[in-house]
């Protein structure tokens, strides 16, 4: 038995080795289109949404509130940014009609219209690469309020009437659910010569006029900048809620380039040009966080969203039995505990340290209550342990489960935050997360004697969301951000080995019979 056990351990090495000599993958790559953030030619795309994913109502005269920014830079004679997306695309909205881009049943529909406007503006901004073609980053806005009367929102996926809230969720009036005003600078060179700078800013109330400054009004804006041929592009973001706006989110998203992505249940166009899978990727990020937000802004160092059914299979646009899977890590330092030994339904069942241990929620002597936010399960689910509560049934077009994180010791094995205030105000820092090794080991609910759901995760974030504040103001600049996948998986080798052509294929046999194991035996 060990003898064998060598042989297949001696083959799995020659294999690896004739894997990365044929020019495959190699074990490090990048999962995103432009790693850590270096390329010139910029890709970047605004989308808002509203509080259950969709856009709702059109802002007038802003179009659907999709827009990019994609450019190459020309350096003849000087430097000039090569423009792919015009004003006019960027300005594309219902009523509008732009022949086999935007369908008859898109045309007066504003959620279809930003779907299928999304997928234009990608194929405006696409780059070539292996092993698929990527779009952008994402720039995501939402406005968390609902006006329960509206009728926008699903409950768990499935279409509810209208119906009165008392004061559950934030809304003024009719209308609260609006889109925001966008303006756009596009990306230009500086008087340098040399810098290149552009941005995205706007706010939320129609009617402000600029006179009073950012006074009583929400606020968002997203600058980038970045000097041909030197270091990497800098994301500079401001967020500010408002009275009638409280509740508001602002990311910087590396998105699946096509599929869903997390909580989004239409075709998407991003950056993530290989899906990362639990727990074989990392994400590197420089993160500078000049203003926190207040005590209510859940500041994600790293948010992953992804989909999976309660059985373990994956989505399939099936809105009432897709779930929408979330994890977090807060670093905001003045996060309630919300987990505790009191609290035990804000707690995931178990926690799972890296050796495999497992320690169970009631377990207070062993239990890091610590190290979560709150845990909540998805509302469609059959088999819960109680007690538990259930996340927000309406603020996505399906059920969601979501596990927040606080910086906690037990992370630290995963190089993310330790201490409460690790990367926070006056502490930037650049990360490198295990983020796949981390997420590989959270509990999320699935059906007893499911299959385990493989965790591929279709969108990776950062940004805070102020959950809910009046006037709190954030500001952060992120930098270097990638995803890389940090090995190959056994199943992924296994099947390019038995996919190569016949030189190929002759060669991996010789070696299997020199070693004398059987196929068979190797497979299993
Ligand atoms: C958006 O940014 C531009 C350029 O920095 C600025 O002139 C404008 O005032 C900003 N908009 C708002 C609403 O502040
Ligand atoms: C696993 O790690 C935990 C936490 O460090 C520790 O308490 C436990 O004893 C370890 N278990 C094993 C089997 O090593």
């Amino acid at each position: 038995m060990q003898k064998q056990m060598k042989q297949l351990a001696l083959i799995f090495s020659v294999i690896l080795q004739v894997h990365g000599y044929e020019g495959s993958p190699s074990p490090h790559s990048s999962a995103v289109g432009d790693p850590g953030m270096k390329r010139d030619g910029l890709r970047v795309a605004f989308e808002a949404w509203n509080f259950c994913n969709e856009v709702g109502f059109e802002a007038p005269h802003m179009g659907s509130p999709r827009a990019a920014d994609c450019f190459d830079v020309s350096s003849t004679s000087g430097y000039s940014l090569m423009h792919k997306v015009t004003d006019l695309d960027n300005k594309l909205g219902i009523g509008m009609e732009k022949p086999g881009i935007i369908s008859e049943a898109a045309l007066q529909n504003p959620d279809l219209y930003a779907v299928e406007k999304e997928l234009y503006l990608g194929s405006l901004c696409q780059v070539s690469d292996k092993p698929n073609p990527w779009s952008f980053w994402m720039v995501m806005l939402k406005n968390g309020n609902y006006d329960t009367k509206s009728g926008l929102c699903p409950q768990n996926g499935k279409k509810i009437p209208p119906f009165n809230q008392l004061g559950k969720f934030p809304c003024f009036d009719t209308g609260c659910m609006n889109q925001p005003v966008l303006n756009h600078g596009k990306t230009e060179l500086l008087s340098d010569g040399q810098t290149m700078r552009g941005w995205f800013n706007g706010t939320y109330e129609l009617e402000a006029g600029l006179g009073n400054g950012l006074n009583g009004i929400s606020y968002y804006e997203v600058v980038w900048e970045k000097r041909v041929g030197i270091g990497g592009w800098v994301f500079k973001h401001k967020l500010k809620t408002s009275k009638k706006y409280p509740w508001l989110m602002l990311y910087l998203r590396a998105d699946a380039t096509k599929g869903f992505s997390g909580g989004y249940h239409y075709e998407t166009r991003g950056m993530l040009k290989t899906l990362p899978e639990s727990p074989n990727f990392k994400v590197r990020l420089t993160l500078d966080i000049k203003q926190g937000g207040g005590q209510k802004s859940q500041f994600y160092l790293v948010d992953i969203g992804s989909c999976w059914k309660n059985n373990g299979k994956p989505c399939d646009g099936d809105v009432t039995t897709d779930v929408t899977r979330y994890s977090e890590m807060i670093i905001n330092p003045k996060t309630a505990l919300w987990c505790n030994s009191k609290s035990l339904y804000n707690c995931p069942p178990y926690h799972t340290f890296r050796n495999g241990t497992r320690v169970h929620r009631t377990d207070n002597r062993r239990f890091p209550y610590e190290a979560y936010h709150v845990y909540c399960a998805p509302g469609n689910a059959e088999h819960l342990e109680v007690p538990v509560g259930t996340c927000d049934p309406f603020s996505n077009p399906q059920a969601q489960e979501i596990l927040q994180l606080l910086p906690h010791p037990v992370w630290g094995e995963y190089g993310y935050p330790t201490r409460l205030g690790d990367g926070w105000v006056g502490d930037p820092r650049t990360w490198e997360l295990d983020v796949g090794g981390l997420s590989s080991r959270l509990y999320f609910y699935q059906d007893p004697g499911t299959t385990p759901a493989r965790r591929i995760w279709t969108s990776v974030d950062v940004g805070t969301e102020i959950y809910e504040d009046e006037e709190a103001i954030a500001e952060w600049h992120l930098s270097d951000f990638d995803v890389v996948i940090t090995s190959a998986r056994r199943s992924q080798i296994l099947q390019k080995i038995f996919n190569y052509g016949d030189k190929k294929g002759v060669y991996v046999s010789v070696i299997i019979k020199s070693n004398t194991v059987n196929f068979q035996s190797f497979e299993n």
